[in-house]
């Protein structure tokens, strides 16, 4: 993956951090930094911050962080050539033609967007012709207009062992092996192609960008499986993905209104509401979540009245709540899931399901109502029951206004003072605190965890220093990428103790050998997300005016004399007695007290 040094330093210059993510972030300035609310995971106060001096973003809620080219890799959901792609054309800058990096995998991505797109057309002229109208008649007894049938580029893939494959490898030019990539073909044992859709109605996904990225396709008689869909691949990846999404992102309304199905999302589009989205097939994840945020705060769950529909709900109202979404949820009566309830109101479907809408409950008023149902509240034993379980809902609320709201609506239903309501939903909240809290000790505890013997602390002390002060090293590198040939003159890769640092700071040496420069956007493409968001945090622990060079050679000292002081005590676990002496004649030298 080698882009030029001149390259990424003028991708770097045209896309300043700050203004990349003040696209995506409402940041505000505070000192020498912008904070705002984090993208990556739910908050209420920011703990997002940038830092303009390192060119460094780090959320210290989530622990997400990196360069200006991680922001975009987290934010798009990229890989790194195509996240530096996306900075290049937003800045107007050329990519560089060498073909020095890898494009093998951008390039099969692109080549199954296009096989998709020609099995899109095929699947849709084959339902409007003969061979389809088998399909065409059962989406109609489904109730779909022949708008709505073109609109969500419906089709049927024929009861053919290869027709598709047949048609895409002679008719457009697509090798197997790229039919087997994108889901649509696999290989027989004859060696040949066999369609992976047969005697199916077909519904095309297509991501956010409008690249048909996946199908679904539903047989017509109750055999099983009822719907097969396409499993991940290069292009597609099932949980970052909503069906009908791309249509919901242009909706005037300012709410989403999440289903399970697909048939229920284009009927509840067919009666008029164009802010319908389904998971595909599975629960739905934080990332989907995340990509919901992007467009609105306010989300209503339309899940099937089943049982699993219900515990589906409740799932979804957790992964929902850690995003800080407004949360409503929309209970379809009689059991029927929405597109049944449109389809038997007839004429009036769309009606009666804009009441629904409008009488949905919050999500806390969701889960009242059906803790409610599994006690038997006429009894004083069933209350008392109920009202813990209620305290234990209310307890997750954080706003305290919104939780007097509902500890009010609560306590006058059964006359219950709402000082003594409160103090049980306070000792509730108190205890998962205190849970929390316990949970984080115990997770501290075992990192510093280390085994005993005599002079453990001492030799604790002597690592963590040791780890600081790498730190430090490494930091002061990033930020002074001159510096880099003074300091290994120092010291030597191998004296740093922790291996990821040992490996960091290996990577800045040899460039600054190759008089190459290494900056953190110089270095970031070697290492992995993770890593990245581990460079951004130690970043944050420093001001670039703290990296003098002074405190880097005191720093240096430090690593130098705990190196030797590791290496010695291995050494005792040979020979007891004689280097024990050589370790106390250690401890007296005074320790590096700059640290
Ligand atoms: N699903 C799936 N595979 C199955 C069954 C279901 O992928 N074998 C997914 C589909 O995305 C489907 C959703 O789960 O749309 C909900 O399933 P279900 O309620 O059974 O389907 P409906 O959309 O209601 O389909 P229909 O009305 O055609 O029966
Ligand atoms: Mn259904």
């Amino acid at each position: 993956m080698a882009l030029s040094e001149d390259f990424l330093q003028e991708l770097r210059s045209r896309n300043s951090i700050t203004s990349v993510i003040s696209g995506y972030v409402q940041l505000k300035r505070r000192g020498r930094t912008e904070v705002g609310l984090c993208p990556f995971h739910g908050e209420k106060t920011p703990s997002f911050t940038v830092y303009p001096d390192t060119e460094s973003f780090y959320c210290f809620g989530c622990g997400i962080g990196g360069d200006v080219i991680n922001f975009i890799r987290h934010a798009e959901n990229l890989d790194y050539i195509d996240a530096v792609r996306l900075l290049a054309q937003r800045s107007g800058l050329e990519m560089p033609q060498d073909n020095s990096f890898d494009d093998s995998m951008r390039n099969l991505r692109l080549r199954i967007y296009e096989a998709n797109r020609e099995a899109a057309r095929f699947f849709h002229s084959t339902l409007i012709s003969p061979t389809g109208r088998q399909g065409l008649d059962y989406l109609r007894s489904r109730n779909l207009s022949d708008k709505t049938i073109r609109t969500f580029g419906l089709g049927f893939a024929p009861d053919s062992w290869s027709a598709l494959s047949d048609y895409l490898i002679k008719e457009k030019g697509f090798k197997p092996n790229e039919l087997v990539e994108a889901n649509l073909s696999f290989r027989n044992k004859k060696g040949g192609l066999t369609d992976r859709f047969r005697n199916r109605v077909m519904f095309p996904i297509i991501d956010l960008r409008g690249n048909v990225v996946a199908f679904g396709g539903r047989i017509m008689t109750d055999e099983k499986p009822k719907y097969l869909n396409t499993s991940d691949t290069p292009a597609f990846k099932k949980s970052y993905n909503l069906f009908a999404l791309n249509k919901a992102k242009n909706s005037k309304s300012d709410k989403i209104i999440l289903c399970e199905g697909y048939m229920d999302v284009i009927a509840i589009h067919q009666a008029g509401f164009d802010y319908a989205i389904a998971t595909l097939g599975t629960a739905l994840t934080s990332e989907q979540a995340r990509i919901i945020k992007r467009y609105t705060n306010n989300v209503i769950i339309c899940y099937d009245a089943d049982e699993a529909g219900q515990k589906a709900t409740a799932r979804a109202i957790e992964i929902l709540r850690q995003e800080n979404l407004n949360i409503r949820v929309l209970t379809v009566p009689d059991g029927k899931d929405p597109d049944e309830f449109i389809r038997k109101n007839g004429e009036n479907g769309h009606i009666r399901f804009k009441m629904l809408i409008e009488g949905t409950g919050t999500d806390i008023e969701y889960q009242l109502l059906k803790l409610k149902s599994s006690f038997d509240t006429t009894t004083t034993d069933g209350t008392v029951r109920y009202m813990n379980a209620a305290a234990r809902v209310i307890a997750q609320i954080d706003n305290p206004v919104e939780r007097d709201v509902y500890e009010g609506k609560v306590c006058d239903e059964f006359n219950v003072t709402k000082e003594e309501f409160k103090r049980l939903v306070n000792s509730v909240i108190r205890s998962s605190r205190r849970r929390e809290k316990t949970r984080e000790f115990e997770k501290i505890k075992n990192d510093l965890a280390v085994p005993a013997k005599n002079e453990t602390v001492y030799t604790n002390r002597r690592q963590m220093r040791s780890q600081k002060a790498e730190e430090f090293v490494i930091t002061y590198l990033l930020n002074n990428v001159d510096m880099a040939k003074a300091v290994y003159a120092e010291l030597k890769p191998e004296q740093i103790s922790e291996g990821f640092h040992r490996r960091l700071y290996e990577t800045i040496i040899q460039r600054a050998m190759n008089n190459r420069s290494s900056g953190f956007t110089d270095i970031s493409g070697e290492f992995t997300m993770e890593e990245n968001s581990r460079i951004a945090a130690m970043l944050t622990k420093y001001s670039p005016s703290l990296h003098t060079y002074d405190a880097c050679k005191d720093y240096v000292n430090a690593i130098l004399e705990d190196h030797e002081f590791v290496s010695a005590k291995q050494l005792s676990e040979q020979s007891d007695q004689d280097v024990q002496s050589y370790l106390d004649s250690l401890k007296n030298k005074k320790l590096g007290n700059k640290i």
